[in-house]
């Protein structure tokens, strides 16, 4: 029988216009990926209207502009354009990790229920997949990462830790305090990856960045997205920070021209938004209170996050509510090859979503009563 916590490609969310045509529905809201439901702020759309006009150029193979301002948007005075890589998407950074430090004779290592892309780049490269526990006591950490059993995993093979910080699916997060320990404690040949792909939505929660530990410990690197809260992910775009030798060896392997014009200057336009930036903010604030709020009323429980989704346990009902909800007309993840059957993720929509998610949910669990 196939494992199911093991998969050989990553399962994107279910799309808009195939279960439009497979249930006849006009409407049908997409709460599935993670994005932002707002759609990209007006700036970059106006940067990508111009610079099509130029698409017959190669774009920059360095991504100059770009790092630029991400100096300026991160603002450390130990941080220079050396120390920081463009992907294509954030996934791009991660893939670079696996080639350039995993083998069929490392392992690697991250907590059981992590973002599934490790899982895939680390097979890509035949290396040993170690999982470590999540925390099991019921509490605010229920479900997020055990750095003790993780460090408990590590052996003289471990080459790379990936840490996605907030987690995904689970949306919980380790305090950089004890990050910081934990990498104290542990060899400085082994790579570690905090993958921040949620950063600007648990910064806001009260999340301190591993940015921070950049300037201290040369195995770190720390990657973020511009698919999540700046509403790129249709355009793939992401970045890696590291010490310089990290990045120069990235530099090395990576395509020269991978991060697409488009993506460059949408992503600088992007930075330059703050507006947009908070009203993205504002949007999730107001969703995540009213969700947890219905859910509350509901008697549905949920993992802590610090993000713009929320991990629903449903229990056995989970399959039943997934497909009725579906039918319905609203798309939520399934996370079953995630190792967690029992659950669902849910992204914070627009108002109108969230109303109709609720509406739904509440319709579903009385058919299935
Ligand atoms: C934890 C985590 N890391 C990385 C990514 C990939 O982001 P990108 O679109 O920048 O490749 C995602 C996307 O869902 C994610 O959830």
């Amino acid at each position: 029988m196939a494992n199911k916590t093991s998969t050989s490609s990553y399962q994107p969310g279910r799309n808009i216009n195939d279960i439009q045509k497979l249930y006849g529905l006009q409407k049908v809201i997409k709460l599935a990926s993670n994005e932002n439901p707002l759609g990209p702020s007006k700036k970059a759309i106006s940067a990508a209207n111009k610079i099509v006009q130029s698409i017959n150029r190669y774009p920059d193979s360095k991504s100059i502009d770009l790092k630029s301002a991400i100096l300026k948007n991160i603002s450390k005075r130990n941080i220079s354009a050396s120390n920081i890589i463009i992907g294509n998407g954030s996934n791009e950074i991660l893939e670079l990790v696996a080639r350039k430090y995993l083998n069929n004779k490392s392992e690697v290592l991250f907590c059981k229920h992590s973002f599934l892309v490790y899982k895939i780049i680390s097979n890509t490269m035949k290396a040993k997949i170690v999982e470590s526990k999540p925390i099991k006591e019921k509490g605010k950490d229920f479900m997020g990462i055990d750095l003790v059993s993780m460090k408990s995993k590590i052996t003289n093979k471990t080459k790379v830790i990936f840490i996605a910080n907030p987690g995904n699916p689970t949306g919980t997060i380790v305090s950089i305090g004890e990050i910081e320990k934990f990498i104290k404690n542990i060899s400085k040949k082994i790579i570690i990856v905090l993958d921040e792909a949620y950063y600007e939505y648990s910064s806001h929660y009260g999340f301190k960045s591993a940015v921070n530990l950049l300037g201290k410990y040369k195995n770190v690197v720390v990657t973020r997205s511009f698919s999540k809260i700046y509403a790129l992910a249709g355009i793939r775009v992401g970045y890696g920070l590291a010490s310089k030798d990290i990045i120069s060896d990235f530099d090395k392997i990576r395509q020269p021209f991978n991060v697409n014009y488009i993506a460059q200057k949408m992503a600088v336009a992007s930075l330059g938004d703050e507006r947009y930036l908070e009203k993205s903010l504002r949007l999730n604030d107001a969703g995540m209170q009213f969700l947890k709020s219905e859910l509350n009323k509901l008697g549905i429980t949920y993992l802590n996050t610090y993000t713009n989704f929320i991990t629903l346990y449903l229990g056995s009902k989970t399959q039943e509510i997934y497909e009725i909800l579906l039918s319905e007309g609203v798309i939520l993840r399934p996370l079953e090859n995630y190792g967690l059957p029992d659950y669902l993720r849910v992204t914070i929509g627009t108002k109108e979503e969230n109303n109709m998610f609720i509406r739904k949910l509440k319709k579903s669990l009385k058919v299935i009563k």
